[in-house]
């Protein structure tokens, strides 16, 4: 199982909507098995595939619960190849805890409730939709990593916490996961102006920030997409955005072989 954390410190880049149309694609375009991790208090990853819940367990559980199956915890979507490990409001509360209690470790939480679920053989791929903070449960997921996917939004902030957030992947590499490597940075919401292109050609002429290729186009359809609850591609095949997503999963897949 490979596992990949989607991350920026910023809101509204497109995290979610790329960990949730990766997965989808991954799944559908190319029949792998995928885990979705719901890493962001905001639940909205949970949201967009029907598994937001209080009465049921959640990423919390994992993060606090001794000897928790996290099998119990994992939910299936209308999508047979998809399965999510939802999150809502109690990991605020969670990551308090966690914080607290420094009997057990506290950074390798989520890598070992992932280890138990990779043993079983059962995914491809699991992909964790982060909350735009570096707190203990996104150095969780940083742990349980292969690799990391940024994605990032231009605007006059857009690079702002770009340092910082590499620096956290290098120590999280240094300190506990040798595994980890920062695959890529990935354009979301492109538009053809000046701004946006000069925005690219910067990020791309700086060496310490690999960048895909593909970048994803700003389309109106990705919106109307969340509103009906479905993954851009299942929405509007032939949008910008959903071309965009599946020529992206496949520059990954290519990319991850050499
Ligand atoms: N390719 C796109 N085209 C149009 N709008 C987009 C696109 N990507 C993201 N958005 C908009 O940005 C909003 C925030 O995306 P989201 O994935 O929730 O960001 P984050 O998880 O980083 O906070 C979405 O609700 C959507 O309206
Ligand atoms: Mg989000």
């Amino acid at each position: 199982m490979k596992t990949i954390s989607i991350i920026n410190l910023k809101g509204g880049v497109a995290k979610t909507l790329t960990a949730d149309n990766m997965a989808h694609v991954l799944a559908v375009f190319h029949n792998k098995r995928v885990l979705l991790v719901d890493n962001d208090k905001q639940g909205n990853t949970s949201k967009a595939f029907g598994v937001h819940s209080y009465d049921e367990k959640s990423l919390s559980d994992i993060l606090t619960a001794r000897r928790l199956d996290p099998w119990e915890v994992i939910r299936k979507t209308r999508f047979e190849n998809i399965d999510v490990l939802p999150a809502n409001m109690t990991l605020i509360r969670a990551n308090l805890e966690v914080m607290m209690d420094s009997a057990r470790p506290q950074q390798t939480r989520l890598r070992d409730a992932l280890n138990v679920v990779a043993k079983d053989g059962f995914y491809d791929y699991c992909i964790i939709d982060n909350a735009p903070d570096i707190n203990i449960s996104t150095i969780n997921a940083l742990v349980a990593s292969d690799d990391v996917i940024i994605p990032i939004k231009i605007d006059k902030y857009a690079f702002d916490g770009l340092a910082e957030l590499k620096e956290q992947i290098e120590d999280t590499r240094d300190d506990l996961n040798p595994r980890l490597r920062l695959a890529g940075c990935l354009i979301t919401c492109f538009q053809r102006t000046d701004a946006d292109r000069q925005g690219e050609e910067w990020l791309k002429a700086q060496p310490e920030y690999p960048v895909f290729d593909t970048h994803i186009r700003y389309s109106e359809k990705v919106t109307e997409s969340t509103f009906s609850e479905s993954p851009i591609a299942e929405y509007s095949r032939r949008s910008g955005a959903a071309m965009d997503y599946i020529a992206f999963v496949r520059e990954y897949l290519r990319r991850g072989k050499q």
